[in-house]
């Protein structure tokens, strides 16, 4: 069933930036590009690093750990070291809070 939890203010997340949230035991990395909102796992896919203490441009983030890099819409792994993508959550902002589908 749909599952949409309130995880942040649109206005806590930085233009062209990334922030992380707990929800509800998940890690995740909440990105604004162009005023849009996307959401991945926020633990990279390689090592226990965080997407969100990493660098965003091009719609893509850099790992801060060994730069592997992942496209945020889609989460594809898009260089090496990295194997395996990441998981995306679909988002929706309502009013002035960004809401996250979880299932
Ligand atoms: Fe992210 Fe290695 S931990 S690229």
């Amino acid at each position: 069933s749909e599952n949409w939890i309130p995880v942040s203010e649109l206005e806590a997340i930085p233009d062209d930036d990334v922030i992380g949230v707990a929800v509800n035991g998940h890690q995740i990395a909440l990105y604004k590009v162009d005023g849009e909102v996307f959401a991945t796992d926020n633990v990279c896919s390689h090592g226990q690093a965080l997407l969100s203490d990493g660098f965003l441009e091009d719609g893509e983030i850099e790992c801060p750990l060994h730069q592997g890099r992942f496209c945020i819409k889609s989460g594809k792994a898009m260089c090496d070291p990295l194997t395996e993508d990441i998981r995306t959550y679909t988002t929706r902002v309502e009013g002035e809070e960004v809401m996250l589908l979880l299932d």
